[in-house]
């Protein structure tokens, strides 16, 4: 076990999670990375050192601007939108990041740049052409996922371009029969363009050391040994036009990958906050003497972009390389791959509507190691697990306790600590415990806490306070022996703080005591006022779980319906969305709704989805407004309808020109899109009352 006596500086730690995607929702298999680097960091920060979080969406790519054409928006709105729901579902999950950012941000186009430029001038960058598929029609490059076709192994039809599910060959998307892109439906062609490439074989040998020298698992290193037996190859880093990215410096219609950008964007998101922290200096941090301690938490499939491109992008840049790269397996849940028809693929947001989100932070607790492998959540574990082991036995040591301290003794507690050694051993544990936690052995930290509860309610169980409060003379011994498993509550609750937070802070509102942090241990509570004690957690229970299970799927089943789509995938049947949550009066009263005449309509040239609106609201001009509702309707058949439009929504760029407001619109999607029609006798202009 890691060494964990502190000296008096504090360590500098930066930290990272992987940067999810901005095209969806943060579920289930993202929480396990984030909850694993969160329990992480706060445990370090609650130990004293020079702790920093950052993370940030990663936004760029052909996957975002189809999404944002499709939706009818920008790139821009749709990563807005997107960030504001991230945030909220980690800070509902207690994430506490330092900095939550974006790649797309001018401190990632600098340091991109500067660390392309550097890898330039040293002869890192090479240029050549290659042959790719490309959609003539919506004149695009196809990655392999957007081209489908027939197997050229086995024939089976509708298989990706790169590999069959069927037969599970791997081979060229050129090689495809009958292919189409996925996007337009149009037979791809072939079409050469030069592609700038980052030399990695230029690296073979820093790499090779480099992965040997302690920043990885022993089984990471391993798998990567395998990939450099194969031989490292040059690494294509940049995309063609039209890509939602950066453009690449002195390149004009060549844009950077995504992949190149992302893991820059930890140091962007750590320079936009070193702006707004005197204690933070980026260059401390990332140059090449930095002394700080540089740690990214990724999952097993994004190991090749940290492992390799990653420390060799770096080293090019003459920057420091991370000092760890902590992988960890895939989530499952009940024993399978999270699947959207069984209602496992479960969002945040869906899991919030249902259940408290420590005790998932405290499943994952019990379950993480610092292996890579697989963590499956099975609920019925799940519930059992944390209904025994925080309900039935952490919370109780206070509830039991709490009642006679208050009733009995005006909430005071015993001016001496009578079980001197047994609260020893409870303090003596803090060493293994934060040698566990340093070491990301979670699961071996809460085995040795919920022994130490076992130990607790033993101790009182031995003790039966219950019985002694009924004799005489025994008002000493009651005072005494729940003073004591308050104090050792009181332990438990520090040592589980990084994993619940929550928690933590309910009980020190109990314990009517400051902040907990780690050399807390080393002081006991005694003659020391607690407040009133209030329920601090409840059990879980079959119906909640169920109902969570029946909503997931119920999201999977429907559609995002493109008029009203939100960023995120949109639960949007009518018949099974939720209602969203209350909003005010005031709230609802700024929404200015008006009738509207389509005076025009007409199909946007490129736009699958969008029909292009002139409506008269009675004002001199008329308005513009892209609606995605072409899958519905001819735009002939709109022409001289009434509608209902958002009249003060602020006008959004859009590829295709500004859209000044945004017509209402019911339905599923697909054809089932109905705008809502007002009675004839309404006026245009008419407001909405
Ligand atoms: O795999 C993913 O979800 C990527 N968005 C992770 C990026 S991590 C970092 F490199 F930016
Ligand atoms: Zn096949």
């Amino acid at each position: 076990m890691t060494d964990v006596t502190q000296n008096n500086t504090p360590r500098k730690i930066l930290v990272t999670s992987a940067l999810p995607y901005a095209n969806g929702s943060i579920h289930m298999g993202h929480l396990l990375e984030y909850i694993q680097t969160d329990i992480w960091v706060r445990f370090q920060k609650m130990r004293g050192e020079l702790c920093t979080y950052v993370c940030a969406d990663d936004t760029h790519g052909t996957a975002i601007m189809l999404k944002a054409e499709q939706m009818g928006i920008t790139p821009e709105a749709l990563i807005n939108d997107v960030n504001q729901e991230h945030q909220e579902d980690f800070r509902r999950f207690n994430i506490a990041f330092d900095n939550y950012y974006s790649t797309h941000s001018e401190e990632n186009r600098e340091i991109s740049s500067y660390i392309y430029l550097k890898n330039r001038a040293k002869g890192h960058i090479t240029t050549r052409n290659i042959s790719q598929l490309f959609d003539p029609e919506k004149e695009l490059f196809l990655a392999d996922r957007f081209v489908k076709g027939g197997c050229p192994k086995c024939g089976a039809e509708d298989q990706y371009g790169d590999n069959c599910e069927v037969c599970s060959a791997t081979y060229d998307a050129h090689e495809l029969k009958n292919p189409h892109s996925t996007i337009s439906g149009a037979t791809p062609v072939e079409k050469e363009s030069e592609h700038y490439f980052f030399n990695l074989p230029n690296f073979q040998d820093m790499l090779a050391e480099w992965i040997r020298a302690g920043h990885l698992q022993e089984e990471v290193a391993n798998k990567l040994s395998e990939w450099f037996e194969a031989g490292l190859k040059p690494w294509d880093i940049s995309r063609d036009a039209p890509y939602f990215g950066f453009e690449i410096p002195e390149a004009p219609g060549k844009y950077f990958y995504v992949w190149l950008d992302a893991p820059i964007g930890y140091m962007a998101s750590f320079k936009n906050l070193c702006e707004r922290r005197d204690d933070l200096d980026f260059d401390s941090y990332w140059g090449k003497d930095s002394t700080a301690e540089l740690y990214h938490f990724i999952g097993k499939d994004i190991v090749n972009f940290h492992a390799l491109f990653w420390p060799a992008l770096l080293s090019g840049a003459d920057l420091r390389t991370p000092s760890g790269i902590f992988v960890h397996g895939f989530l499952t849940v009940n024993g399978e791959k999270m699947s959207k028809s069984r209602g496992t693929f479960i969002k945040a947001s869906t899991y919030l509507n249902h259940l408290d989100p420590e005790y998932l932070r405290y499943y994952f607790a019990a379950k993480l190691n610092k292996r890579v492998n697989d963590l499956d959540l099975n609920f019925e574990d799940f519930s059992q697990r944390v209904n025994s082991d925080l309900v039935g036995k952490l919370v109780n040591i206070a509830s039991r306790s709490a009642g006679f301290i208050y009733k009995k003794f005006d909430g005071q507690l015993s001016s001496e600590v009578t079980e001197g050694e047994l609260i020893a051993t409870f303090q003596n544990a803090a060493g293994d415990i934060a040698g566990y936690y340093e070491d990301r052995e979670f699961g071996k930290a809460i085995r040795e806490i919920m022994s130490l509860a076992d130990i607790a309610n033993q101790y009182v169980d031995e003790k039966k306070p219950w019985v002694l409060a009924k004799e005489e003379g025994q008002e000493k011994a009651v005072q005494d022996i729940c003073s004591t498993a308050i104090n050792l509550y009181r332990l438990l609750v520090l040592y589980l703080k990084p994993v619940l937070p929550t928690l933590a802070e309910k009980s020190e509102a109990f314990l009517n005591i400051e902040a907990l942090s780690w050399n807390d241990k080393d002081t006991l509570l005694t003659s020391h006022q607690i407040n009133k004690f209030k329920p601090l957690m409840t059990r879980i229970e079959q119906e909640k779980i169920d109902a969570m299970i029946a909503e997931s799927k119920a999201e999977s089943q429907s559609n995002v319906t493109p008029a009203k789509a939100t960023a995120a995938e949109s639960v949007n049947n009518a018949s099974q969305e939720a209602i969203a949550d209350e909003i005010e009066f005031n709230d609802f009263s700024k929404v200015d709704l008006r009738v509207a005449r389509i005076v025009k309509a007409q199909s946007v040239e490129k736009a699958d989805k969008l029909l292009q609106l002139t409506l008269d609201i009675g004002e001199e001009k008329t308005r513009n407004v892209f609606a995605g509702i072409k899958s519905a309707y001819q735009a002939e058949e709109l022409e001289g309808r009434l509608t209902v439009m958002v009249a003060n929504l602020k006008p959004r760029k859009m590829r295709f020109g500004i859209s000044e407001g945004m017509v209402l619109a019911a339905g599923p999607g697909g054809k089932e899109i109905w705008i809502l029609n007002p009675d004839e006798g309404a006026k245009p202009g008419m407001r909405i009352q």
